[in-house]
């Protein structure tokens, strides 16, 4: 039995009791953590939104990390890798999420109180701001499901995701990670630095917008001939619609039977900022650091038959779909799928 059920079955003022003396057990903890908070907060908004400006690093990636920062330390999916990352990633401050969160975590950890940072939700009631757990969960299952019957994984626009380190250290699989040169210089600068093995992996530096991504893969080695598997999680969303559709139908054509993509799609309600205000202001933050929403799939009508008409397009059967936020009263905003060549 687990343990929302178990505390689902505590009579209700049993667990109001419960909530009660945690919080009360909680205040004091924060009130201690408030002046490193307060110098953790300044350097975290330097190194996010100051140092990633120089170093040219995507501001979407570096939230892409920290939540999976976030997801280890709240105990929803340990991550040593990235924790090691971040700590000496210069676009981050280690500090400064512990000092900011410290007080939830320890309280966490020490009784029990959870919040929504803490938590995942079921299959079907993600919200907008529950849905990054959920997505690393489902990436995680596909990179599982497929790495040992796989000769080749691709990643494009892998960013500082330690997806690849995680699931193919030791496997047979050749796996290729292409993003901006920025970033991949970035990328492997702090994983020399954090002491993490990497060298089976090939980081392949292009922009999509402007090169050819598939002359350079094929240049590093790439073989049209293995079955692959492309990973391509959060990135489609921050480009534009001919660039993502150019990109599926390459992918389509690198593919050999068996092989796989699996990504993600938003809404085009959600890509214009139409769910909710704090997701506007999210996103409008994402725009000032330089990464607007471009790309977005109409789900307000039949969202698989739009996701499987807009594959067709690419060439691409969709296999597998999940959708985020059908139970909810608001329209479906996401889904993960995946897909093989038509
Ligand atoms: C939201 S991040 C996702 C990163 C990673 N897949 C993850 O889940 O953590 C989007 C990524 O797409 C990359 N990207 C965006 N536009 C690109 C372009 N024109 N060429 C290459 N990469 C691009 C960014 O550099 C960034 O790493």
């Amino acid at each position: 039995m687990t343990d929302k059920n178990t505390k689902k079955q505590l009579p209700g003022i049993l667990r109001f009791l419960i909530k009660l003396f945690q919080i009360i057990l909680y205040i004091p903890l924060q009130i201690i953590f408030i002046p490193f908070a307060i110098i953790g907060l300044i350097d975290g908004i330097y190194k996010e939104m100051g140092k990633s400006k120089k170093l040219g690093v995507s501001f979407s990636a570096i939230k892409a990390l920290q939540y999976r920062w976030i997801m280890h330390y709240f105990n929803t999916r340990p991550d040593h890798l990235s924790v090691a990352f971040t700590k000496r990633f210069p676009c981050e401050s280690h500090f400064g999420l512990w000092s900011t969160m410290g007080a939830l975590i320890i309280s966490q950890r020490l009784f029990g109180f959870t919040t929504k940072l803490g938590k995942l939700v079921e299959p079907g009631e993600e919200t907008l701001d529950s849905t990054a757990g959920i997505r690393v969960l489902m990436f995680d299952k596909i990179m599982e499901k497929y790495v040992d019957e796989m000769d080749q994984i691709v990643l494009p626009g892998a960013g500082f995701d330690l997806i690849a380190l995680r699931f193919t250290k030791g496997k047979k699989v050749k796996v290729f990670e292409l993003d901006q040169v920025n970033m991949l210089n970035v990328k492997v600068e702090t994983l020399k630095e954090a002491g993490i093995k990497h060298d089976w992996i090939t980081y392949i530096p292009v922009d999509y917008a402007n090169e050819s991504w598939v002359d350079k893969l094929l240049e590093a080695g790439f073989d049209k001939t293995k079955k692959t598997l492309f990973l391509w999680q959060s990135v489609s969303l921050y480009l534009e619609a001919d660039i993502v559709k150019e990109a599926l139908k390459k992918m389509a054509d690198l593919c050999v039977d068996g092989g796989i993509i699996a990504q993600d799609f938003y809404s085009k309600a959600y890509s214009l900022g139409e769910y909710s205000k704090i997701a506007k202001k999210n996103m409008s933050l994402i725009e000032k650091m330089g990464e607007p929403c471009k790309f977005g799939i109409d789900m307000s009508n039949d969202p698989k038959a739009a996701v499987e008409l807009f594959l067709k397009e690419c060439g691409l059967k969709l296999t597998e779909f999940n959708l985020f936020g059908e139970k909810l009263d608001i329209e479906p905003f996401y889904c993960i799928v995946e897909a093989e060549k038509l």
